[in-house]
């Protein structure tokens, strides 16, 4: 199958905005975190604009320490399956991507809630797999610690397997409903799995109808050796943060390479990096939005978030913020490449830690682009087009502001060249949508 010549593109779905500095914008409301009218209305636009999916990235936690979590709004939200099946009610056509951990479920409950949540969209579901990166999770589940990196990896490689186990526990036309004959379900199209594995043990099967889509799209992210090679096998959207072109090519380049070697289609893995576009008629007017959104940002929220993204491995409060960042940090067990992508960046950018924690606070670690809507499509073309991505993720600053800029200014622009659709394959699932192939049911022999 040929690459398409035109980007896939999702929203990063918040109820502020990416930056943040976002909830405290003035065109922000304060209830906005428990507003379904809210998210209805951000979908709306979305999808108006045919974007593919909305996605809701996910914490079971409240993950920074004290001072910053008073300053912080993203750690409170809906948790996001409960949140995208009122979606689901609202919208007809957008794709829908939940995030749900691996070490923090279990496989029979994440089946089957985004098999019902499949069936309830109409096939528009998805999932984005995540081994989640913090004690303060593991402290929610009865453990002191989080699992080791690898192990993270290699439970997420059995979840998945039982996962899509499950969705295959019933052929397609197993449902008769038959009120003459009084039969329901006809059970020798009924598959158990009887899975007996290092981590689970589920018999099956699952209590939901296999999902419109076969399985639900699967989105990951991993980026660490360990997790590149779990997306390259599972994954059918890859997201992914990258502020330099070089290293996205390459980043594009293995994952391509590696779902080749799992014996994959590469243009059955459509690799999405994050971009965080701030828009203004002017290259100046965009910077001034920028310099506002920063001057909401406290230096607790400056210093606790980077210190979460670099891993917490180093008291901020104690160094001269007005040093050089160091080429390396003791490593860490939250997520080690995104310590290491900031690292880089502060070795390419020969960054302070003041410039630093302010990087952090503006796109942690994602490409932003700050001009007009030309300047941003010609970053996004080049993106593209170098083979660093397949389309993005659109991280807005600020929500409906920051994404009204984007679906106004920079979706018409992006139309022009030739690079984005102007709607969608009505009535098709997401699958269909972003070009991917429905699974076959395993248990059925070709
Ligand atoms: C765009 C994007 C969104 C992500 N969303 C989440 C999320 O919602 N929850 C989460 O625990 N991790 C999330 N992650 C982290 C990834 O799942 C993954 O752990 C990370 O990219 C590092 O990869 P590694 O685990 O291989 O080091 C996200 C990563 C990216 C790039």
């Amino acid at each position: 199958m040929q690459r398409s010549d035109e980007m896939t593109l999702g929203l990063y779905l918040s109820h502020s905005g990416y930056h943040e500095g976002a909830w405290l914008d003035p065109g922000v409301p304060t209830n906005a975190g428990s507003d379904i009218d809210r998210y209805a209305h951000l979908a709306a636009l979305a999808e108006r604009a045919a974007f593919h999916f909305v996605f809701l990235a996910d914490h079971q936690g409240v993950i920074n320490d004290r001072a910053a979590a008073a300053r912080i709004s993203r750690n409170y939200q809906s948790e996001p399956i409960s949140l995208l099946s009122a979606l689901s009610a609202r919208t007809r056509d957008i794709g829908l991507i939940a995030t749900a951990s691996t070490t923090y479920n279990q496989p029979y409950h994440i089946a089957r809630m985004f098999a019902s949540l499949d069936h309830l969209s109409e096939g528009r579901a998805a999932w984005n797999i995540v081994t989640s990166a913090s004690d303060s999770e593991a402290q929610n589940f009865g453990e002191e610690k989080l699992l080791g990196h690898d192990v993270r990896y290699a439970r997420a490689r059995e979840f998945v397997e039982v996962a899509k186990g499950l969705w295959d526990s019933w052929e397609d036309d197993a449902f008769i409903r038959d009120k003459e004959s009084g039969v329901y379900a006809d059970t020798t199209k009924m598959h158990l799995l009887d899975h007996q594995g290092h981590y689970f043990s589920v018999k099956g099967p699952l209590n939901v109808a296999r999902p419109p889509q076969g399985y639900p799209v699967l989105v990951q992210a991993g980026a660490s050796e360990a997790g590149i090679s779990f997306a390259a096998e599972v994954g059918e959207v890859v997201f992914t943060a990258e502020p330099s072109l070089e290293n996205g090519k390459r980043y594009y380049a293995t994952l391509k390479e590696q779902a080749r070697g799992f014996g994959r289609d590469e243009d059955q893995t459509l690799v999405m990096p994050g971009i965080l576009p701030i828009v203004g008629a002017t290259k100046q007017e965009a910077a001034e939005k920028l310099r506002r959104l920063q001057s909401y940002t406290h230096l607790d929220v400056l210093i606790g978030q980077a210190q979460l993204w670099l891993g917490s491995v180093i008291d901020l409060r104690s160094v001269d913020l007005d040093s050089l960042v160091p080429e390396t940090l003791p490593q860490t067990n939250f997520i080690q490449s995104r310590q290491k992508l900031l690292l880089d960046l502060a070795a390419r950018q020969k960054f302070t830690w003041k410039q630093l924690i302010r990087s952090v606070s503006d796109s942690r670690g994602h490409l932003m682009v700050v001009g007009t809507p030309s300047e941003i499509v010609n970053t996004m073309v080049d993106v593209f087009n170098n083979r660093a991505a397949d389309g993005f993720n659109v991280l807005p600053s600020t929500v409906p502001g920051g994404l009204n800029d984007f679906v106004e200014l920079v979706v018409p622009e992006l139309r022009r060249r030739g690079k984005f659709r102007s709607g969608y394959l009505s009535g098709y699932t997401l699958r269909e949508n972003l070009g991917l192939k429905r699974p076959p049911n395993q248990f059925i022999s070709s």
